[in-house]
């Protein structure tokens, strides 16, 4: 059998800007709200700030050049509003746009197809101040004169735009991935709230990259979620979890309408959002061509008795198995538990290849779109060794896994173009500062001293190299 993966799959990895730029205040740049969230977290936990993060916007080419010693033929990247629009309005700061010009440039330059994504978390600190950010719905108007700009200056060079990174993930951890003023903290509404009018500038961006003749898709942390025994109602528990977590998401995305239980469910709790007449055939007439995929683990799920109390995501910032502080809960409805089936990381992901393919071959039977890997990793605690070298092989091991289900789906019809894992790099991890590495390249800093950033090639660097090299052939 030929294991070889298309001649022209896209091969590559990911990162976000302000996981790697730096240079929070260069240029021009005006402030988003991560410079503000990690200057927080910073004071509170000790992890590092974005204010260099991996020195990126320095040492682009540089990155660059060691893609291309890989053999990327795709770059997942994304473009910092505020480093364009530092105010979040309508003016332009000339020097930002020409950052993304020259990386753009540089990519193609070296035969890697540059995917840019338009949203990562980091929306313009100003339009906090002004109306709140996400929580209002004025947001849209201002996302779509970013979206608008950016999206015609780069008609003729960008195939594929990502729209929006990961709105499941800002519903469940909001304080984190979105500045939420503290008086507003308790209102949980605000969360689907927020996902709402994230769901109008996702649309907003789908029409505007498709009038400029360019594929748009939304990336979503997708974690399928299983149930915990065969019981049928842990089996309903699992889908009423798969229905609120993933297809409230993905049916807007391809279908132009919330997941009808999934909503019900959300009114009958007062947590759904408000919206306007026309907002859900704006989002059919704007559905999307690829679903970009950033997966990680998958989850698990069992019933949830009524008179149990609603709880959010809880997470473990530690690093220590089995410090996770807690489960989802919704009452009568489903609770999220650990999988015992399953090998975890440190943090308490679990690592589930087969996850990945069940992913693709539920959703291509769903929705029949093709698939992007734009985020799949292995946060670890990465050693330098005294002779410069970092022996990651569990990272090996997790990438040969998941490259090996994407290959098992695909030999099923499943249509997948491209693998780009997290992370092209190491970045500024949005839960752990630099002590969780999901690089290809070392960056050699840590949370308190950012050194030279110099780079260093992991082993999981000359893996993968021949990965692709091999086409997929060589995976051992
Ligand atoms: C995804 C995000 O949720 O997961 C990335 O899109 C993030 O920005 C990645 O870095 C890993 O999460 P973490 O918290 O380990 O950095």
């Amino acid at each position: 059998m030929n294991n070889a993966f298309p001649k022209d799959f896209l091969w590559g990895a990911a990162t976000s800007a302000y996981q790697v730029e730096g240079a929070a205040q260069e240029d021009g740049k005006g402030l988003s709200q991560q410079d503000i969230i990690n200057s927080e977290r910073h004071e509170k936990f000790g992890f590092a700030d974005a204010s260099v993060a991996s020195d990126h916007y320095h040492k682009y080419k540089e990155d660059i050049a060691l893609f291309k010693e890989m053999g990327f033929t795709s770059y997942r990247f994304s473009i910092a509003w505020s480093r364009i629009f530092p105010n979040g309005d309508d003016v332009v700061n000339e020097a930002g746009i020409q950052f993304y010009r020259d990386l753009i440039n540089e990519l193609k330059a070296n035969d890697i197809e540059p995917i840019p994504t338009l949203y990562h978390y980091d929306l313009p600190w100003p339009l906090v101040e002004k109306y709140g950010g996400w929580l209002s719905r004025e947001v849209v108007k201002d996302f779509e004169v970013f979206a608008k700009y950016v999206i015609n200056e780069f008609k003729d060079d960008i195939k594929y735009w990502i729209t929006i990174n990961e709105q499941s993930i800002i519903v469940q951890y909001w304080t984190q991935k979105c500045y939420v003023l503290p008086e507003y903290q308790d209102d949980n509404q605000l969360r689907y709230q927020i996902n709402h009018h994230m769901n109008l500038a996702q649309a907003v961006a789908v029409k505007l990259a498709h009038e400029a003749g360019a594929l748009a898709g939304p990336a979503l942390g997708y974690a399928p979620v299983y149930a915990r025994t065969c019981k049928p109602e842990d089996q309903l528990a699992a889908l009423n979890a798969n229905d609120l977590r993933n297809a409230y998401y993905l049916d807007v995305y391809f279908r132009g309408y919330y997941n009808v239980a999934a909503l019900t469910y959300l009114q009958k709790a007062g947590l759904a959002p408000k919206m306007e007449a026309g907002d859900e055939e704006f989002f059919a007439e704007n559905l999307s061509d690829f679903f970009a995929i950033n997966y990680y683990d998958s989850q698990c799920a069992h019933a949830c008795p009524e008179g149990e109390e609603r709880r959010w995501s809880g997470y473990n910032i530690s690093g220590k198995k089995g410090d996770m502080s807690g489960f989802e809960t919704h009452p009568s409805f489903y609770q999220m538990c650990a999988n015992p089936e399953l090998r975890t990381t440190d943090w308490d992901w679990a690592i589930d290849p087969i996850g990945l393919e069940y992913v693709y071959r539920d959703l291509y039977t769903r929705y029949r779109v093709p698939f992007m890997i734009t985020e799949n990793g292995l946060g670890a605690y990465d050693e330098l060794t005294p002779d410069g070298k970092v022996h990651d092989d569990y990272r090996i091991d997790y990438l040969r896994e998941h490259i090996q289900a994407t290959k098992r789906a695909m030999d099923l019809g499943v249509e997948v173009v491209g693998y780009m894992p997290w992370s092209a790099i190491d970045l500024l991890s949005t839960s752990n500062g630099y002590k969780k590495r999901y690089g290809l390249v070392y960056i050699d800093r840590t949370d308190d001293d950012v050194k030279e950033c110099k780079r260093i090639r992991k082993d999981s660097f000359y893996w993968y190299k021949d990965v692709i090299a091999s086409n997929g052939t060589k995976l051992d």
